[in-house]
This record gives structure tokens, sequence and C-alpha cells, in this order.
């Protein structure tokens, strides 16, 4: 998706991918991942998710990022966090105590800012891009992560006909293809959300799933 897409979003306030509650999945299959207290994960495209905090009520360390400065910046209000600014490169860094979101292009990154990262939480990223930008954001990802990094992937599966992305659909033989080389991929779980979630049926699916993977880079 273009920038000015997401920066729209945030300007219009038409977040409804935000959730205001912490997502179940995360909750349910976080520990799947053996991540120590301490370790560091990175939330790619964090928008203001409370996952974030969550995370780090865990003991870890967060490090985000996201294009919006609204969002960054509404995150840090509406959760009542003290925060430091510093400009690195070409991000506007926003700290607080074991957190830490880079407001930027995700993909202006470098393995430098993420070299400590061990763990990576992807819910409405992957699923955020069409697909001619799913590769480049999956190499991006494999250039920033070491070895052993684990990956909670939330993806969504539907007929891609019915709706018009985002979140787009993202069925298993492309996270087959996009991850296969270089994760050892499970499916931790799939579930059937049709019921739970009738803004979809609304857009005009007849079915979606979603499913949730742990991939662990080699
Ligand atoms: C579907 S939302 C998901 C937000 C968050 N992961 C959540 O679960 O609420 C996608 C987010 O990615 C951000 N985004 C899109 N492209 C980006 C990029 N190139 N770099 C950083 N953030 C980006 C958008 O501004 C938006 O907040």
């Amino acid at each position: 998706m273009q920038q000015e897409f997401w920066l729209e979003r945030w300007e219009l306030n038409q977040i409804g991918f935000h959730n205001p509650q912490t997502n179940r999945h995360l909750k349910q299959n976080w520990s799947l991942l053996n991540q120590p207290t301490g370790s560091v994960i990175f939330v790619p495209f964090c928008g203001k998710s409370k996952d974030m905090l969550w995370l780090r009520d865990q003991g870890y360390q967060v490090i985000g990022v996201e294009l919006s400065p609204l969002a960054v910046e509404a995150f840090f209000v509406e959760n009542g966090l003290s925060v430091k600014t510093i400009q690195q490169d070409k991000f506007k860094v926003f700290e607080t105590d074991n957190l830490r979101i880079y407001c930027g292009d995700f993909f202006d990154l470098t393995a430098n800012d993420l070299f400590t990262v061990n763990a990576v939480y992807d819910r409405a990223s992957l699923v955020a891009l069409p697909p001619d930008m799913r590769l480049d954001y999956t190499m991006k990802i494999r250039q920033l992560l070491r070895t052993e990094t684990q990956i909670l992937l939330v993806a969504f599966e539907y007929l891609q006909h019915e709706m018009q992305g985002p979140p787009f659909s993202v069925h298993e033989t492309e996270v087959s293809a996009l991850y296969g080389n270089w994760c050892d991929i499970k499916l931790l779980y799939s579930e059937d959300i049709y019921d739970q979630e009738p803004h979809f049926r609304e857009r005009g699916l007849s079915r979606i799933q979603e499913e949730i993977y742990r991939l662990s880079v080699r």
C-alpha cells in the first residue's frame, strides 16, 4: 500500500484494524515461542497496538516501527506514558521504559537498528500489504533478523476476489513461498472467524479463517 494511504487512514481516524484489547492469539500462542524475560521483541507496522504493552508487561523490551506520527503520538498519550524523542537517521525515535518506536518507513530500518531482536510479532503487518509488496516486506525482514529469531505471524485467509484488502488474504501456500526457504514454519492454530467478525460479512466475504504461524529463522 502507498504510504499516503496509511497516513490518511490515521488522519481520518479510519482505523478499524486497531484493537482496544490485547490480541487473544498473542496471549494464547506467545509462550510457544519460548522467549525468556528480557528478550527483545520487534513489532513491525505497530500502529498504536496495545499488544506492545502486553509484551512489555511480560518482561520484554519492545521495538516498534510505524509510519504515522499521529499513531505513535496517540500510543504514548492514550497510555499515559512519558516519552523522550530523538532523531536517528531517517527516524524520529520515541522511547519510554523498555519500549521504543521508530517513527518512519519500515523499509529504511537497518540491521543495526534491530541487531538485538530475538522475536517478531506480526499482526496486521504482512496482511496489510498488497501482493506486490509482500515479497519486499519479507525480504527486508529477512535482512534485518538473525538466525534463530522466532516470528509469530497472524494472517487471514479468505477468497480474495470477494473483498479488496487490506487486510489481504495470505494463504498457507504463500506463507510457504515467502518464508519457506529461510524459516521453519509451523501452523499453530486456525480458526473460522466468520461469525465473530460480522464486518467481513458486510464487506462481501462468504468465509474467513484466521491463522497463526510460528516461523523460526534458519
Ligand atoms: C493494518 S495496520 C496494523 C497496526 C498494528 N499492527 C495493529 O495490530 O493494530 C498497519 C499499520 O502499518 C503502518 N504502515 C504501513 N506502511 C508502513 C511502512 N512502510 N513503515 C511503517 N509502518 C507502516 C500503517 O500506518 C498502519 O498503522
